[in-house]
């Protein structure tokens, strides 16, 4: 098999008539003068005109050149051939020389013009070419042709429908076409049913006007397979400017053309990815300086790019005290790594603070050098602000579950103490100073006792009796007291709302709650100020307002008031505020204490639920204050937040569930009055000196007493008669049957018995339910005494017994009145 490229060159037969027709002149000239000479050698004077031969040889140049003969040599050759005619003519015979001179200069005008123009002809495919192509041998520049990858065909336009006439083996190779097969066809049967025909409207212009074209076209191969033909169409001019071919240059660039598209729906995928992503993503200088940030970064810093692009990180969008988190990104860490993740606070357009968990890596430019650094950024701010949110409440619950077990304890040893300190005072016939020390004895277990309960009411045991309340009312009822307790200095403004705020909570509670804040802000405005006790009605849906538990960082500085921070929820996940919240409240009710007064730092603020955490003097604050509004609100179901700016000012929300109901004539239980004694009440109590100390109260207020250590006891003696009329109980007790099973047991057995439980800290869920299991909430609802057993809290007063167990017996009696259900 011979290859195409040692198939031997046909020259174009146009070049074969150029150079015959040229060295044909250069034969006569030559002939000339040699005649010339010979003649003057040995002829006479008489041939004196032979100068013009010479003359004749120079002008017969042919017609047409596209460049003259340069004008000096013209002008010469004239100028000598005159001389030497002339000087023939006067008949002397000593100008050879000049002759001779003459002669070479006529030969040498005649070399010069010859090889140009045979050049120009022989090589009609290259009007251009250039001088050191001129010596080039055509077969070599042939061969070249035939050598190379790229395509190329030549057409002849002056033939019927431009057909080719040489096609090299390359483009026999693109197409799968021989030769043979092509030459002879117009170019246009590549292209089959294919063809973009902008591209072919292009190269059709441009051969009807003869110019060139530079297209893309799809063709289509012998063997069917289509490709992507980069096409280069060039016209061919003769001397005279005729139009007389065509040369086109094929490249096959399919596979070009299919990377190229690759590459482009990469780079369009990956710009794609960079706006759509809620990633940060930016590109930065090792100046610090940005280059690029994608859309997310522009929504969340709030700056488009172009104010954003050359800036410097550091001065646009880093607070001063985080330039340090900042900086370290553009180091490798301590092991070298490439990868640097941290996290760092950045300051929005707005001046909102916004937390960023970074992971940056360095991009190595030509030089290995690192040139740019990519940064990726997750705003994490809801979530930090969560997870240190769950984190408080954790720590919260973990001091609520020991301060209660302690102040449990405690409370048997007071409920003993007081009890039989209030005995002794009242039996024994004590001196003064006597009585003074008694007194003085009762009057720290009574302060042991508010201590203990404060303790309860932050872990949320304490014994609450929740009612319809109208936090308006409350408001109003108590401002007047405000205004006279906290001095002429501090003023007093109440702002209500517009909607009675109703919630079901107990009413003292919400007393205590609110004249505890009220100090608190008293306490942090001692050059005076302006207190504002508001109420409003929240919306149930909290997407509006603020989430309390994304605030923390958020605002600082901005003078703007106090800044929405540090909550607690009842029964919140650590998510949003509503998520947890019972489905059946329509929102909430708030209470918010707000002052003028010194606001807390955000180490304070973060402590403030703590028990005994209290920024005051020894002995000026037991620092129980926030911490039982904690737990009470949160016992209520609802939650507390604090806002305060150091220098600006602290308001305290207190949040519970709103209630859609109205109060009836039936809650409002104070109009009942204490009833006569003598009934029956046995009295279960494990620890001995409570029940006895217990006992010897109830029997003073003149009720007749049995007692019993433990559940088992009770029952024996409940089955015996006389029935008592009251059941007390210890809530905890050993021995298996607890307080709450034994009042279901008991009451089972005498339905019409009354109950009050005792106890050290209120469990959660006392209902009679919730101890057998197994009562349907309808059959509860229709059985007046299916309520949640009264529970007394421990330490009590002789007076504290009495309401209680009047009060119990005031449900129980025919005729008395009950609460009814939903109360
Ligand atoms: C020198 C030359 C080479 C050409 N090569 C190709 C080619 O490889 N593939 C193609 O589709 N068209 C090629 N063409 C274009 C067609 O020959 C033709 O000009 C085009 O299809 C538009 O004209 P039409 O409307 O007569 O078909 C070439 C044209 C010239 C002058
Ligand atoms: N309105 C307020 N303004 C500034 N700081 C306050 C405010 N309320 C509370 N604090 C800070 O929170 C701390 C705890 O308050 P908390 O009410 O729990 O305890 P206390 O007031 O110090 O003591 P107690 O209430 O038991 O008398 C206070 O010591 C004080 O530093
Ligand atoms: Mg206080």
């Amino acid at each position: 098999m011979t290859d195409d490229r040692d198939r031997p060159i046909q020259p174009p037969r146009q070049t074969r008539v150029g150079r015959w027709r040229h060295l044909s002149l250069w034969a006569v000239c030559t002939a000339t003068i040699f005649a010339t000479f010979a003649l003057d050698l040995v002829g006479p004077p008489a041939y004196a005109a032979n100068g013009f031969p010479y003359l004749l040889a120079v002008l017969a140049v042919p017609r047409g050149r596209p460049r003259p003969l340069p004008v000096p040599l013209w002008v010469a050759a004239l100028v000598l051939a005159l001389l030497w005619g002339g000087a023939v003519w006067h008949g002397d015979g000593n100008l050879a020389i000049d002759r001779i001179v003459a002669s070479a200069l006529v030969i040498a005008a005649a070399w010069y013009r010859w090889p140009t123009q045979a050049r120009r002809e022989a090589a009609p495919m290259d009007a251009a070419a250039t001088d050191e192509l001129s010596d080039m041998p055509v077969r070599l520049l042939t061969r070249a042709v035939e050598a190379t990858d790229t395509g190329i065909m030549i057409t002849d336009p002056r033939l019927p429908d431009n057909p080719i006439i040489y096609a090299n083996p390359a483009l026999s190779r693109i197409t799968g076409y021989p030769a043979d097969e092509m030459i002879g066809r117009n170019p246009r049967f590549l292209q089959a049913d294919l063809g973009d025909q902008a591209a072919l409207d292009d190269v059709r212009s441009a051969v009807r006007a003869g110019r060139t074209a530079d297209v893309r076209v799809e063709n289509r191969r012998k063997d069917g397979r289509v490709f992507i033909n980069a096409l280069q169409i060039s016209p061919v001019r003769d001397v005279s400017g005729t139009l007389t071919h065509f040369i086109g240059i094929q490249r096959d660039v399919t596979d070009q053309v299919e990377t190229e598209r690759k590459l482009r729906d990469e780079t369009d995928l990956n710009a794609a990815i960079l706006e759509t992503v809620e990633a940060l993503i930016l590109l930065i200088d090792a100046a610090g300086r940005i280059v690029h940030a994608n859309r997310a970064c522009e929504r969340l810093t709030g700056y488009r790019l172009d104010a954003l692009r050359g800036r410097r990180v550091a001065d646009l969008l880093l607070p001063p005290d985080e330039a340090a988190t900042m900086a370290a990104a553009f180091h490798p860490d301590a092991q070298g790594g490439y990868v640097q993740r941290f996290q760092s606070v950045w300051l929005t357009r707005d001046g909102l603070r916004i937390r960023l968990a970074w992971s940056v890596s360095p991009m190595h430019g030509a030089d290995a050098v690192d040139n740019y650094y990519v940064f990726s950024g997750l705003d994490i701010t809801q979530r930090w602000a969560q997870e240190a949110d769950s984190e408080q409440a954790r720590k919260m619950e973990a001091i609520g579950e020991l301060t209660s077990g302690i102040a449990h304890d405690f409370n048997n040893l007071l409920t003993v103490i007081q009890g039989n300190l209030e005995f002794l005072s009242e039996r024994l016939d004590l001196d003064a100073r006597l009585a003074r020390r008694v007194a003085d004895a009762r009057e720290a277990a009574d302060l042991g006792g508010k201590l203990t309960r404060n303790l309860l009411a932050f872990g949320r045991r304490q014994s609450l009796r929740p009612e319809l309340v109208n936090l308006n009312t409350l408001v109003a009822t108590l401002s007047d007291f405000l205004s006279r307790t906290l001095g002429e200095a501090i003023t007093v403004e109440t702002v209500l709302s517009a909607v009675p705020p109703w919630t079901k909570a107990d009413p003292a509670q919400v007393r205590n709650a609110l004249i505890n804040l009220a100090i608190n802000a008293r306490d942090a405005m001692p050059d005076g100020g302006t207190l504002t006790v508001s109420t409003s009605v929240e919306p149930s849906n909290d997407d509006g307002g603020q989430d309390p538990g994304t605030g923390q960082d958020m605002g600082q500085g901005k003078g703007q008031g106090p800044d929405q921070g540090q909550s607690q929820g009842a029964g919140r996940g650590p998510g949003r505020t509503g998520a947890a919240r019972p489905s059946s409240t329509p929102g909430l009710v708030r209470l918010r204490v707000s002052d003028t007064g010194v606001g807390m730092t955000p180490e304070i603020k973060a402590r403030a639920f703590e028990p005994f955490f209290t920024t005051k003097r020894e002995g000026a604050g037991t620092g129980l204050g926030l911490s039982s509004i904690y737990g009470f609100a949160r016992q209520s179901g609802g939650y507390v937040r604090i806002a305060s700016t150091p220098g600006v000012g602290t308001s305290v929300d207190i949040l519970l569930p709103r209630h859609d109901r109205l109060p009836t004539a039936d809650d409002d239980r104070a109009a009942l009055g204490p009833q006569g004694g003598s009934e029956r009440v046995l009295l279960v109590e494990d620890d001995d000196r409570v029940r006895r100390i217990t006992s010897a109260q109830l029997e003073d207020l003149g009720f007749a007493v049995c007692e019993a250590a433990n559940a088992a006891e009770a029952l024996e003696r409940l089955a015996d008669p006389p029935q008592p009329d009251v059941l007390v109980t210890d809530v905890v007790m050993p021995g298996g049957m607890g307080g709450v099973a034994l009042a279901n047991k008991a009451r089972a057995m005498l339905p019409t018995l009354g109950v009050l439980l005792i106890s050290g800290y209120a469990p959660p869920d006392l209902s009679p339910a919730a101890d057998t299991g197994g009562e349907s909430p309808t059959a509860e609802a229709a059985n007046p005494l299916a309520r949640p057993f009264p529970i007394l809290l421990k330490p009590f007063s002789r007076a504290d017994l009495d309401a209680a167990v009047r009060d119990v017996l005031q449900t129980v009696r025919p005729g008395g009145r009950s609460a009814g259900p939903g109360h």
